[in-house]
């Protein structure tokens, strides 16, 4: 078991921000990642839809022997991790992204902070309900913003455009005075310093790619998982093929990237 990869999946590029960071902290472990960019995006599907593309993707990743399962995507995270747990439950570590930022909010003491994700994870309200069952004295704002992952997965970085986009959502009355911005979707990392911007730096942008890397290694140290064999294999497979997700994974990922294919909706 110590040998086999983790498995990891988002609709597209944002699960590629929890990849890098679980690889900064878990150097010696390979990955199988799963970006299910024939259905992206993700934020605007029903619960429905995603709880069978998520149970898909988790029995592929299954089948390529993955020892953990990390729901690496908020809008399936929010919608389907539970239906995942009891349907795979045994079958692998199963992690998602929203529980490890809710814990770490229960270490801090906020009086209002934000959230922003996909229409999705905003209208599960699952952030809110969370945080309210730990944090009961955080009040929340949150906020869908579901222009930001098109923009994001068709290359609108760092330019006027992006700025434009997220200057409007983030300059809403109804975030003024938070102390903390939940980045709710796995994608907004890669704008992290443009929203931070926004807020003059004053605001803890906050999201699940560290988080989840740490708690990832303590289950894998508590259950003897750790892959001491010296031996690291990553593979990347997307559903359609996007020469952005290439890009995108070769700036994450210096250097060869093995990137497949795989058919599994036919
Ligand atoms: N990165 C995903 C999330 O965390 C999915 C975004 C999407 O496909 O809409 O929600």
């Amino acid at each position: 078991m110590k040998n086999q990869p983790i498995g990891i999946f988002d609709s597209g590029v944002g699960g590629l921000t929890v990849a890098h960071a679980i690889k900064q902290i878990l150097p010696g472990e390979s990955l199988i990642y799963f970006g299910d960019t024939a259905h992206l995006p993700y934020g605007d599907k029903s619960a429905e839809a995603i709880k069978y593309y998520s149970q898909r993707i988790t029995e592929f990743l299954l089948d390529h022997n993955s020892k953990v399962v990390l729901v690496a995507c908020n809008s399936a995270s929010s919608s389907a991790f539970d239906f995942l747990k009891k349907e795979f439950e045994g079958k692998a570590i199963l992690l998602d992204v929203i529980d490890p930022v809710v814990d770490y909010l229960g270490t801090k003491n906020y009086s209002k902070i934000g959230v922003i994700g996909t229409k999705r994870t905003i209208s599960s309200g699952t952030y809110e309900k969370k945080i309210r069952e730990k944090s009961p004295s955080t009040s929340v704002v949150s906020m869908a913003t579901p222009l930001l992952v098109p923009m994001i997965e068709e290359g609108f970085i760092f330019d006027d455009i992006s700025n434009a986009i997220i200057r409007t959502y983030l300059t809403n009355e109804s975030l003024a005075g938070i102390q903390a911005l939940i980045l709710g979707c796995t994608h907004y990392p890669i704008i992290r310093n443009q929203i931070s911007k926004i807020f003059n730096f004053n605001v803890d942008v906050l999201d699940s790619a560290r988080l989840v890397s740490m708690i990832l290694r303590d289950a894998l140290e508590k259950k003897g998982l750790l892959n001491d064999s010296g031996t690291v294999k990553d593979q990347f497979f997307i559903s359609d093929y996007t020469p952005y997700f290439e890009k995108i994974a070769r700036m994450f990922f210096e250097g060869e990237i093995n990137l497949k294919k795989a058919d599994i909706w036919n």
